[in-house]
């Protein structure tokens, strides 16, 4: 059975019993686009931005709300999101390439990035970034030295480390001390920098960034950072005289992937984002500044499900039913990574009871490579479409070609109607870039 919960909310049952989204027929999907296929309601993703708008317009009339791409960076997605209204965070070159490509508004981009190389902040620097996330003091050096070269003064926030523990899996802590991303409060170290940057003539610092961590659904975390930040403004505003114009407050809205997860609501965020900071910067008599928020996963992750082939099932007498996809760490390495819960359901047996206890497995060389432990679906056979819901964030995203796996392709559905936004790969595309051992013979292409 479908629940809206975790599935878009245009899903449903078609008469033929099989499941729907965006009015397309899901086994059609995956016969006509082949599998595995990422399928993502585009009314879904437009309704999330605009969630995320009226939750924070009604608040505030300062504000960004910044699409994190890392969660899913594709044209056509950057364009969606552009049209919306939302400005854009990349994460590297790549990223702020796509959004390039995509025709994205240069001055809503934030780069990020605790390594920016050389390369890429030369890329971005001389295609008109609006805004650079500097994350240590080498970057500022090297930021001074490459702008100074071109005549520019850029606009930048100091990515800081608020010491604040997150409640989610530790790969995906950001916020606390010990961590490899940005300024930490220790020893003065964050108040250095922002001396630093505003003091430069090549730098504008128009602001701070802070990002915690992600999948988070609990609130205290956001509002301990909001108030940490606060403290940091106030000692720069009397001990530098450096006013805050833009807070980011990062990302990290949870999202639903199983039945029992409670994440909070945009509209919770929104308030601790909007009303904490306002209360915050009462508190310490200073103006409020512009408040940027960055979420990736709660924009796109439910508006996107994969659907995959069911191949070979095997029992395992007495212990479990292994039920292996076309998939899996390939295109979906969040389980592998943090142990990430997934459901599924068979899209061809939507009607039918799910009352089969199996282990969804990829089909990649490792053990580990489970998608789905213990779950009920309809009794599978091999040639059913099985579909894992809110795959729309961190899973093409982090795709490999491991084993000689061509990463999917990905459509976007709206209406019945059916767009391919990323062709499937090749075999020619996996060896595309290699070169043959010089003298050696060149078998078939
Ligand atoms: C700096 C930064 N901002 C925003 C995000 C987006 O986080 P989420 O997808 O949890 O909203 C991330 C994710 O890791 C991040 O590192």
């Amino acid at each position: 059975m479908t629940h809206t919960l975790i599935y878009p909310n245009s899903t449903r049952h078609n008469e033929r019993g099989h499941l729907e989204i965006g009015g397309c027929d899901v086994v059609e999907l995956a016969e006509k686009f082949g599998t595995p296929l990422f399928i993502y309601d585009e009314e879904a993703v437009r309704d999330q931005c605009r969630r995320y708008l009226e939750a924070f317009s009604s608040r505030t009339d300062d504000f960004e709300v910044i699409y994190a791409s890392k969660a899913f960076s594709a044209v056509a997605m950057l364009q969606i999101v552009d049209q919306e209204g939302l400005s854009l965070d990349v994460s590297a070159g790549g990223e702020y390439h796509t959004a390039l490509v995509a025709g994205f508004p240069r001055e809503r981009i934030f780069f990020h990035g605790n390594n920016k190389t050389r390369g890429e902040l030369e890329y971005a620097l001389e295609n008109g970034v609006g805004f650079v996330v500097a994350d240590s003091f080498m970057e500022l050096d090297l930021l001074e030295e490459l702008c100074a070269a071109r005549g520019l003064r850029q606009k930048i926030l100091l990515r800081i480390t608020p010491g604040v523990h997150a409640e989610t899996h530790s790969y995906i802590q950001t916020g606390q001390e010990d961590s490899k991303f940005g300024f930490g409060l220790v020893e003065g170290i964050a108040l250095e920098a922002i001396r630093r940057a505003h003091t430069s003539e090549y730098l504008e610092l128009v602001g701070l960034h802070a990002h915690i961590g992600s999948q988070i659904f609990s609130m205290e975390g956001f509002q301990r950072a909001i108030e940490v930040l606060v403290g940091l403004i106030k000692d720069a505003h009397d001990q530098i005289g450096w006013s805050c114009r833009y807070l980011n407050a990062g990302g990290g809205l949870g999202i639903r992937y199983t039945e029992e997860d409670s994440p909070a609501t945009v509209d919770e965020y929104a308030e601790v984002k909007v009303r904490g900071l306002e209360e915050a910067m009462t508190r310490v008599g200073l103006p409020v500044p512009r408040v940027l928020v960055e979420p990736g996963r709660s924009l796109v992750g439910k508006a996107g499900v994969t659907a995959y082939r069911v191949g070979t099932i095997k029992e395992v007498p007495g212990i479990r039913t292994f039920v292996a996809v076309d998939g899996g760490m390939s295109d979906n390495i969040r389980p592998m990574l943090y142990e990430a819960k997934y459901e599924a359901m068979l899209a061809n047996k939507a009607d039918e009871p799910e009352d089969t206890l199996v282990t969804v497995a990829g089909k990649h060389c490792e053990s580990g490579d489970i998608l789905i432990r213990d779950i009920e679906i309809a009794k599978p056979e091999a040639g059913d479409v099985l579909v894992m819901p809110s795959t729309g964030a961190y899973a093409y995203a982090m795709a490999s070609n491991y084993n000689g796996n061509p990463r999917p392709a990905v459509v976007l559905v709206k209406e019945g109607q059916a767009q391919l936004i990323v062709e499937r790969e090749t075999y020619g595309d996996l060896v595309a870039r290699q070169r043959p051992l010089e003298g050696g013979q060149a078998g078939d292409r």
